[in-house]
């Protein structure tokens, strides 16, 4: 047998038969903090039911698994200069209030929204979970999230954010209380028993909590060998809490840019971050450092040490590692932020070799696809890459099931006989 039969029969060994899940990231009018300064985008998208109800349709039309809406409960930046320059949390709807409304106005798609475990109540977050999965026949879905900076804290009263450790500790318990209400007579059953729950933590508190809780995970991660890893650790740690893996999907973040040609695509990244104004891209820059004031240090010089983020972990240890491995400034760092450099641009085709590379080579189970501007890079991912994509059989040409954990292919909890009654399921006149 040559060498080649033996290599080509791995491939074909470890390929999947299995198709991805798309999750469609909703942050209008885009990812890129300048996006509501491009001209095919309405800059009060954030606010606008019209436009968001729009994107959620298209996502809908091109089946991917689920909207996803992210939240902070404060803003971001302390600058008033750059709060008027961006378009975050001052300008976009409380995400429950919207997947209400979004639930009411679409009919196959999932919807996720974020909700705090560190700023909010287990009683009121299983109620209104549960009122979504009702109002939408089962698609509703909660990103658990313990929250990240102190201008959050202070929006509930308290001086600084909860610490780390506490934090994941209540995350665990408030999760239990959740859970252990929609499974009593306290709240109406949910109709899929529990709603999805999505978790996106990377430190050690959090991939503990993700795999043991988690039917989604989301992560950040970039380099191909580094979410293999991650892939194969959170798989083993989801076997070592008693579950079956493949009932803990991991999807890692892909931003896309794409058009018929890669210089298009390149085109439309240029014409996109040639808007963001550099004190916004420093202020950013900041935020994920851990909310650290970086302006007293020389733009030419290196980062300095600074103490360790109560915020993000995971994000300022990638920006040291990505700032020693390239002996990058802080200048460098900047316009790594300003150009976007997370975006994967390029052909329908790329992209697609891209998705193909990372979900044969058990890196994910799809992707949280993040869209810098919109509609622009929604319409274009949906017209050109997921066409690809069913073209090679990876993914779905339309809605199978009902509900968002038919979607995902992942079980009903197991609860306890009794407690539950049979899953709601919507007439049918
Ligand atoms: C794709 C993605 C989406 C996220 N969305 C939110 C969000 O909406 N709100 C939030 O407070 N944190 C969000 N996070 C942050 C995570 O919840 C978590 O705090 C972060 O990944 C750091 O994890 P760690 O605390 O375990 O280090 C998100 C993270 C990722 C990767």
């Amino acid at each position: 047998m040559s060498r080649r039969t033996d290599r080509s029969r791995h491939t074909d060994r470890s390929r999947r038969t299995d198709q991805l899940h798309l999750n469609a990231f909703l942050k209008p009018p885009g990812e890129y903090l300048a996006a509501w300064r491009h001209p095919d985008t309405a800059a009060d998208a954030g606010v606008n039911i019209r436009e968001v109800l729009s994107f959620a349709r298209t996502a809908e039309q091109a089946a991917f698994d689920a909207v996803f809406l992210a939240d902070l409960v404060g803003v971001p930046f302390a600058s008033e200069d750059v709060l008027s320059r961006v378009s975050v949390v001052n300008d976009s709807f409380e995400p429950t209030t919207l997947l209400a409304a979004l639930a009411a106005r679409t009919s196959r798609i999932g919807l996720i929204a974020t909700a705090s475990t560190s700023y909010n109540e287990p009683y009121q977050v299983a109620r209104t979970f549960a009122s979504i999965d009702h109002i939408s026949g089962g698609r509703a879905g909660w990103n658990v999230v313990t929250s990240l900076n102190d201008g959050e804290a202070q929006n509930f009263g308290l001086d600084a954010h909860l610490d780390h450790a506490t934090r994941y500790d209540r995350a665990e318990k408030f999760y239990d209380t959740v859970t252990g209400l929609w499974d009593s007579s306290d709240i109406a059953p949910p109709p899929q028993g529990h709603p999805v729950i999505v978790q996106a933590g990377a430190s050690e508190a959090g991939k503990n909590l993700a795999s043991r809780i988690a039917d989604v995970i989301f992560s950040g991660i970039r380099d191909l060998a580094k979410a293999q890893e991650f892939y194969a650790e959170i798989k083993e740690r989801t076997a070592a809490h008693g579950r079956d893996p493949d009932h803990l999907k991991v999807l890692p973040a892909l931003s896309v840019i794409t058009a018929p040609t890669e210089a298009e695509a390149r085109d439309k990244l240029a014409r996109l971050t040639e808007l963001l104004p550099p004190q916004v891209a420093l202020a950013d820059l900041s935020y994920w450092l851990g909310g650290f004031d970086l302006s007293p240090y020389p733009l030419d010089g290196p980062l300095p040490e600074l103490p360790v983020s109560n915020q993000s972990h995971t994000a300022q240890q990638q920006i040291y590692e990505d700032a020693r491995r390239d002996n990058l400034t802080i200048r460098d760092l900047v316009r790594r932020v300003a150009d976007d450099d997370r975006t994967i641009t390029g052909t329908p085709q790329q992209i697609a070799d891209h998705i193909e590379e990372w979900f044969h080579g058990r890196a994910a189970d799809g992707f949280n696809v993040v869209f810098p501007y919109l509609p622009g890079t929604l319409d274009d991912f949906a017209e050109l890459v997921i066409p690809e994509l069913r073209r090679r059989g990876l993914f779905r040409t339309h809605y199978t099931g009902s509900t968002l954990r038919e979607h995902l292919g992942l079980p009903g909890p197991s609860v306890a006989p009794g407690h539950v009654p049979a899953p709601y399921k919507e007439e049918t006149s």
